[in-house]
C-alpha cells in the first residue's frame, strides 16, 4: 500500500500540472483544431454557412472580414479586442485610425448569434474571426487550412495611440514593415505572403493618393493615370487588383513586378533586389507556393496571444465585455 508521504508529491505534481494548464489557456496558447469537438461540434459548419450567405449577398464582406482578423491580431493579439464598442471608460479600438475604415462587424455578430443558439457561451469571438477569415479566403477562391482554436476574448480594448502605432501604415517602407512584423514573430517571408491578401478588396484614395500623384518613377504611368481617376470622386476607392479584384489569387505579386502595387507599402516589397525580390518573383510564378505560405502565415498570425495577465473571457456579445 502506498504511504501518505509517497502520495504527497504526486498530488503536488498534479496540482501544478492543472495550474499550468489553466494559466496557458488564459494566455491564449494551447490552441488546437479540435478545441470545440465536444462542446460545439457544429462550429465550423455554422461559421461557414453564415459566411456563405452573407458573402453571397454582399461579396465585399469577404475581404472586409479578412482585414478584421489582421487588425485584431496585430493589436494585443487575436483577442477580438477590435470588436469592442467604446464605453464611457474606454475608447473603442475600432474607432482609432486606421481601424475607422474597417467593416464587416455585422457578419461576425451574425455568426456569433447563430452560435449562441446551439452552443451558448462557448465559442469566443476571437475564434469566430479566425474561422470566418479562413472561410472568406476560401469563398474568394483561395486556399483553406485547419484553424487552431481555443482563443479567449479580452475584456479591454487597446487605447487609440497604441492601436495606431501597432498597425502598419500604407506609407511604410520595407524596413519598417519587416521590423513591425518581426516584433510579432512574423518573418519577412510571412509578411510577404500575408501582404498577398491585397489581391482582394479595395482601398480609399487617401491611402494611395501620394503614390499615384507623386510620380516617383516606381509606378507604371498608365496605372497611375487610371488610378488617379478614382480620386476624382468624393470617397473614391480603387481595387488592389484591377483585373481580378475579388479573386484570391497570386495576381498581387504580378502587379508588384509590373509596378502596379496600389499602396507604397505594397510596392516596397519589390524592386530592392536580393531575397525579397526572389520571394515576390516566386509567388508570382507559383500560385501554389503562395497559397501554402499564406495559409501557414495566417495560422502563425492567428497564434499571437494577448499580453500575459490580460483578463479574458468568452464574450456573449462580440461588441461588449460580459459585465
Ligand atoms: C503589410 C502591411 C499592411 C498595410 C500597410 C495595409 C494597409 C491597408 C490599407 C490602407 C487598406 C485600405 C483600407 C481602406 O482604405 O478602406 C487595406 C485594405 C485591406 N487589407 Fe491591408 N494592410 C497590410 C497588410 C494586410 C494583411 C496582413 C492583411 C490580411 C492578412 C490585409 C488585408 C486587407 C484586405 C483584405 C483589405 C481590403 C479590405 C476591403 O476591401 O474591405 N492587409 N490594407
Amino acid at each position: 500500500m502506498a504511504s501518505s508521504s509517497s502520495r504527497g508529491p504526486c498530488w503536488v505534481a498534479l496540482a501544478l500540472l492543472l495550474f499550468v494548464a489553466l494559466v496557458s489557456t488564459a494566455n491564449g496558447d494551447e490552441l488546437s483544431a479540435g478545441y470545440y469537438e465536444k462542446t460545439c461540434p457544429n462550429v465550423q459548419h455554422v461559421v461557414r454557412s453564415v459566411m456563405a450567405s452573407r458573402v453571397a449577398a454582399q461579396p465585399r464582406m469577404a475581404p472586409a472580414v479578412l482585414r478584421l482578423f489582421f487588425h485584431d491580431c496585430f493589436i494585443n493579439g487575436c483577442d477580438a479586442s477590435v470588436l469592442l464598442d467604446a464605453t464611457p471608460f474606454s475608447p473603442g479600438e475600432k474607432d482609432a485610425e486606421p481601424n475607422d475604415s474597417l467593416t464587416g462587424y455585422s457578419v461576425i455578430d451574425d455568426i456569433k448569434s447563430a452560435l449562441e443558439q446551439g452552443c451558448p457561451a462557448t465559442v469566443s469571438c476571437a475564434d469566430v474571426i479566425a474561422l470566418a477569415s479562413r472561410d472568406a479566403v476560401a469563398l474568394l477562391g483561395g486556399p483553406t487550412w485547419s484553424v487552431p482554436l481555443g482563443r479567449k476574448d479580452s475584456r479591454f480594448a487597446a487605447d487609440p495611440e497604441s492601436t495606431k502605432k501597432g498597425l502598419p501604415s500604407p506609407k511604410d517602407n520595407l524596413g519598417e514593415l519587416v521590423t513591425m512584423f518581426a516584433e510579432l514573430n512574423l518573418d519577412a517571408r510571412d509578411m510577404t505572403a500575408l501582404s498577398g491578401a491585397h489581391t482582394v478588396g479595395m482601398a480609399n484614395c487617401e491611402t494611395y493618393r501620394d503614390r499615384v500623384y507623386g510620380g516617383n518613377g516606381d509606378i507604371d504611368p498608365s496605372f497611375a493615370e487610371a488610378t488617379r481617376q478614382t480620386c476624382q470622386a468624393p470617397s473614391g476607392r480603387a481595387p488592389f487588383d484591377v483585373q481580378t479584384p475579388m479573386r484570391f489569387d497570386n495576381a498581387y505579386y504580378r502587379n508588384l513586378i509590373a509596378r502596379r502595387g496600389l499602396l507604397t507599402s505594397d510596392q516596397t516589397l519589390y524592386g530592392g533586389g536580393g531575397l525579397q525580390d526572389n520571394l515576390v518573383e516566386m509567388y508570382s510564378a507559383d500560385g501554389e507556393a503562395f497559397a501554402r505560405d499564406f495559409a501557414k502565415a495566417m495560422v502563425k498570425m492567428g497564434n499571437i496571444p494577448p499580453p500575459k495577465g490580460m483578463p479574458v473571457e468568452v464574450r456573449l456579445k462580440c461588441s461588449m465585455a460580459n459585465y
